[in-house]
């Protein structure tokens, strides 16, 4: 490993990591587990004219990073800092670089430029990339790729041509600190779950955009990916690509499927279920049927990717749902469903607000509704499961004319 002045670490000749190391950090932006911590990744690139910074650091984590990156260069010889993507944990120390040297250019997509406005509150000297413009520092050249949605509308990845460099923001990142000196993937141990764990957490929603931004890096001679958190890929480069490529094609099998969730601490909601199952089954569909208080949330994560409409069977706890249904129903927006059709029916004992609770978690959403909800206090009569299987006829009959629909 090389390392230059007090802790930089050398990429290749002229590409250096000047980014912080995190080792403590339990839950990132308050939403994500990072067992492993992380580091915020930022490169310096020294061309014969051009010095070029791309992303900083969590403003928490200034001084060291700052201290990386003054053993390279003085922020006087910044020319130019790239903002791959401007969430606070990689643009959070921009805003100091540039009081410090106001001349310094700022270039991003036009919506990371847009953000990053809003961010300073001021005005800086920037620069809205085109998708393959180029930077010639003199000898080393950036090439600029939008690769938006990854994970949000800003992200941009930075190719150094030379160098066979990607620096890819948050794609390929995994929450996981290495030793400190250290930052290649071979030599910092095993990470995988943690870059799985990224992906299923942070990149997931947004599967068709991997899919479009890998087919703009396919056939470039990529010899290390650079992410924003995480390892650097010198090793397993072909693995990294190949991982999201895996990960990011939707596999639904050529079946049409209804996924039912259910949450019913004394039986009468299931017992709806096992009905509800023998219509849908005698209507053609396949149902994944899972319990909320015991679910599998990758499985059920999968389902909803695959699934031709959803229905939630639950029962009113406490005037509302009760929390497993809340903990399943936050994966809806951790998913691109193939289809937004739904239904909601459950048991309630004395008030019964779970029902219209949950469409409107489903209608916010973007789900829609194929019929209102239904709801029976304690046992069902023979009329509420006349209701209820009105109401799946109707989710059969959207669904059908769907399948008519052009497209
Ligand atoms: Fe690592 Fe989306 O910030």
């Amino acid at each position: 490993m090389k390392q230059t002045g007090t802790g930089a670490i050398s990429l290749t000749g002229h590409c250096f990591w000047v980014g912080a190391y995190d080792p403590q950090l339990r839950i990132f932006d308050e939403l994500y587990p990072t067992e492993s911590g992380t580091t915020y990744n930022a490169y310096l690139i020294r061309g014969e004219q051009k010095t070029v910074l791309v992303d900083s650091a969590e403003e928490r984590c200034f001084d060291e990073f700052f201290s990386r990156l003054s053993a390279c260069c003085s922020v006087d010889e910044i020319n130019v800092i790239v903002t791959n993507h401007t969430e606070h944990d990689h643009s959070g120390s921009i805003g100091r670089l540039l009081e410090m040297n106001p001349g310094i250019e700022v270039w991003g997509s036009p919506t990371a430029m847009r953000f990053l406005r809003e961010q300073l509150n001021r005005d800086f000297n920037a620069h809205a990339v085109k998708d393959g413009e180029r930077l010639d520092l003199g000898g080393r050249t950036l090439r600029f790729i939008l690769a938006p949605f990854l994970h949000w509308p800003d992200t941009l990845f930075t190719w150094v041509e030379e160098e066979g460099l990607l620096i890819s923001g948050d794609a390929f990142g995994a929450h996981f600190c290495p030793p400190a000196g250290r930052i290649f993937d071979d030599e910092v141990g095993a990470f995988y779950s943690d870059f799985k764990l990224y992906f299923d957490t942070i990149v997931r929603p947004f599967k068709s955009f991997v899919q479009k931004a890998l087919k703009k890096v396919e056939g470039l001679p990529v010899r290390m990916i650079c992410p924003s958190h995480g390892p650097v890929r010198r090793t397993a480069v072909a693995e990294s690509l190949a991982a999201y490529k895996g990960w990011s094609q939707q596999q639904c099998l050529e079946k049409r499927e209804i996924v039912l969730l259910e949450h019913s601490p004394h039986g009468t909601t299931r017992a709806m279920g096992d009905r509800v199952v023998r219509q849908l089954e005698a209507a053609g569909y396949a149902v994944q049927r899972f319990a909320a208080v015991t679910l599998e949330e990758e499985a059920f994560q999968s389902a909803l990717e695959c699934a031709d409409g959803l229905i939630v069977g639950a029962a009113t706890i406490n005037r509302d749902a009760g929390p497993p249904v809340w903990r399943a129903l936050t994966h809806l927006s951790t998913v691109t469903p193939k289809n937004r059709l739904a239904i909601v029916y459950g048991a309630y004992g004395w008030s019964g607000e779970a029902v219209a609770l949950i469409e409107q978690r489903l209608l916010g959403q973007r789900y829609v509704l194929a019929a209102p909800g239904v709801r029976w206090q304690f046992t069902p009569t023979a009329q509420d499961v006349a209701d209820c299987q009105a109401q799946v006829a109707a989710l059969l009959g959207a669904l059908a004319q769907d399948a008519t629909s052009p497209a």
